[in-house]
């Protein structure tokens, strides 16, 4: 019998899945003229997209790339988001559509309190009321406002209050540190800071406010906190600083006029992980991102009317920012947001959920898949997930066992998957199936999307027909980041220099089949996949020298069954005392503090001095040949060759156990 690596290999070549013939028929897109169309007037394709907006002053020039890599997309024009995500549904009569089917995680003992349907009425409200609280804050245009919160209702109503009175949204990942928080609070000079008093996890309330608290002593810009009581744990509340979220809404006006924003104002900044220690703070602008967010959403999940949708990731990515929030709301979808763990209380939450709201189309992450696999299909299949017509995957590379487990078992082998490749800086997908019309190969998040142009280049910078490289996008497309926020330089040189000015240099390696499919092999930078979370190795090695029994440290990422890479921290420790568990608990710990839980390696190995050469530059290939136990060739030139039988030694020792 095959391995399962092999396994792998040999379904990538031989299976294809053409869309079902009944999906096909009654898909949005029917007919492959579209790719051709976009591509012999990209401009025009797109401004078909923002017309479907509804915009305050219509723009005079579609696309401005005079001046590459600085691009304007709707030169001159002005919309509000929150206008396109709220008012125009609710002014057409669809006011008391629900928006959000939210499931507290505790629904199970608090009952209707925990589901709530969220309409576009609501919403609308709450927007405009909230808008008016930050105002009276004296939150105004372009003020950046930091959004820290579970995944509640009023997450999504803080982003799109920002955008009703044109302030940058600057959310962090609820799993985040505080020092994380803190870091990205203030290269942004945010002025308010929305939390939570608590989120639920597991059933259990995990402190947010009180965890947060000694921060604010650090942050001078930061001059006002709301709070929402969602586990009601009592927190304390700085007197003149700090409101609760439910007195503030309903003290508040009802009527907010909405901002007129330029297609190119800021929208928000979104901090991910790239080379350095340092996160980078991605910028998206207005209008462009919206046209295609919506765009995309409507194309890639062939959206309908009575659809129920369900993009299960957190607010705090840039997935739920495109794909819960933005894209969703401004195609007047109905979603289901639910607040907490897949497992809890049972490994089978998700498809109760699915059950309940009768979902039609889910949109997950494969590290979320293979942890179903591994719990077992009987959790899936007492469920009745008939409703289910397509799925879709984001994240990182979905390794063809998952895809045909997910395809087989939560679709009933009848839906469609759409693999869609995207980032951060992209803002909305850009490589990935078009359900009623690409034939999928599992693996493979096959060809750019219509109006999006994606080449692999080889090392001389040629465009490769077949064969591996380096990915790289080609022609401007209307989400793309604008730049990296108070660091203009920076973006320029991550991303725009490589190639030259018009050529932007995605970070991952990819390969291109015999049909022009993209498969992506995973990054060219030090960024580590976490179960599709972005991780800089620099930002984890500085977390661990900052611990004082450490001398240093180098981090790799490795290939893990579950996770899909996994962080094996090198160390060097202070001293000479030989490291115990305890030392490597601390350090964990210590990252956790930091970071945040997900950046915590999985393995530590030390060793008195780390493979380095004559110059002293850490070789991270080294490490991760000797974490892989692959032939590590010539190691002579190596300032101590010694270091290497060391930690080769202690490898293979883990391996055993
Ligand atoms: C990886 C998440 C393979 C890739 C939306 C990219 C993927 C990085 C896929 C961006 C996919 C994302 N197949 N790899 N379908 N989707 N990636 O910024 O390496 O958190 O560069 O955006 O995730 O991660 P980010």
């Amino acid at each position: 019998m095959a391995t399962e690596p092999e396994l792998d290999v040999l379904l990538k070549t031989e299976q294809t899945f053409p869309p079902p013939p009944d999906f096909a028929a009654e898909a949005s897109f029917r007919d492959p003229a579209v790719y051709e169309r976009a591509a012999a007037d990209p401009e025009a394709w797109w401004a078909d997209w923002a017309g479907q907006l509804e915009w305050i002053e219509p723009w005079q020039q579609v696309l401005d790339w005079s001046d590459p890599p600085r691009a304007k997309w709707f030169v001159g024009g002005k919309l509000n988001v929150s206008v396109n995500c709220l008012d125009r549904h609710v002014a057409a009569g669809n006011g008391d559509k629900v928006a959000f089917h939210w499931e507290a995680e505790d629904a199970g003992e608090t009952g209707e309190a925990g589901r709530l349907g969220i309409t576009y009425d609501w919403l609308l409200d709450q927007t405009q009321r909230f808008a008016n609280v930050m105002k009276g804050l004296g939150v105004g245009k372009g003020d950046v406002v930091g959004i820290y919160m579970p995944m509640v209702p009023e997450a999504a109503v803080a982003m799109l209050a920002c955008t009703r009175i044109g302030a940058v949204h600057n959310v962090v990942f609820g799993g985040f540190s505080a020092e994380s928080l803190r870091e990205r609070m203030e290269v942004s000079g945010a002025k308010l800071l929305v939390t939570a008093d608590a989120t639920l996890r597991r059933g259990a309330p995990m402190p947010m406010k009180t965890s947060i608290e000694e921060i604010f002593g650090e942050l001078p810009d930061m001059k006002s906190v709301v709070v929402i009581d969602r586990c009601g744990t009592n927190p304390s509340m700085t007197e003149g600083r700090d409101h609760f979220w439910a007195e503030s809404v309903e003290a508040a006006d009802p009527v907010c006029e909405p901002e007129p924003m330029d297609a190119e104002d800021p929208l928000y900044l979104l901090y991910t992980s790239g080379s350095t220690a340092k996160p980078k703070g991605i910028v998206h602008t207005t209008g462009g991102y919206l046209t295609q967010v919506a765009a995309t959403h409507k194309m890639v999940f062939d959206l309908k009317e009575n659809d129920v949708y369900w993009c299960a990731a957190d607010i705090g990515w840039v997935t739920g920012h495109s794909y819960i929030v933005y894209g969703p709301l401004a195609n007047g979808a109905t979603s289901i947001m639910y607040e907490g763990a897949p497992d809890y209380p049972a490994k089978d939450r998700w498809w109760e959920i699915a059950e309940r709201y009768g979902a039609t189309i889910l949109y997950t992450a494969p590290t979320v898949i293979r942890s179903f696999m591994k719990w077992g299909e009987e959790l899936v299949l007492k469920h009745d997930l008939s409703k289910l017509r397509l799925l879709g995957s984001v994240g990182e590379p979905i390794n063809p066992r998952a895809w045909l487990w997910y395809h087989e078992v939560i679709g009933g082998g009848r839906c469609p998957i759409v693999d869609t490749w995207w980032q951060t800086e992209t803002g909305a997908i850009m490589i990935s199936p078009l359900p009623g019309l690409t034939t999928t190969k599992p693996g493979s998040a096959t060809v750019p999307l219509p109006g999006i142009e994606a080449k692999i280049l080889d090392s001389e910078g040629e465009a490769v027909e077949e064969g591996g490289g380096t990915l790289v996008l080609s022609k401007p497309w209307p989400a793309m980041a604008r730049t990296l926020y108070n660091e203009p330089d920076r973006f320029i040189k991550t991303y725009w220099e490589r190639y030259g000015p018009e050529t932007y240099l995605v970070g991952d390696a990819a390969h291109l089949d015999e049909d022009s499919y993209f498969w992506i092999v995973g990054r060219i930078d030090d960024v580590i996949n976490v179960s599709g979370h972005r991780l800089s190795t620099m930002e984890i090695e500085s977390a661990l020298v900052a611990d004082p029994g450490v001398a240093e440290a180098a981090v790799i990422g490795v290939p893990d069954e579950d996770t899909g890479q996994a962080i094996v921290a090198f160390v060097t420790p202070q001293g000479d005392a030989a490291p115990g568990e305890e030392f490597t608990t601390a350090l964990r710990e210590h990252v956790a503090e930091r970071i945040g839980k997900l950046a915590r390696p999985k393995r530590f190995f030390y060793a008195d001095d780390l493979p380095k050469t004559r110059s002293g530059k850490i070789m991270r290939r080294l490490l991760r040949d000797i974490a892989d136990s692959k032939d590590l060739g010539d190691v002579s030139t190596l300032r101590d060759p010694s270091v290497v039988d060391d930690l080769t030694a202690q490898v293979e020792a883990s391996k055993k156990v």
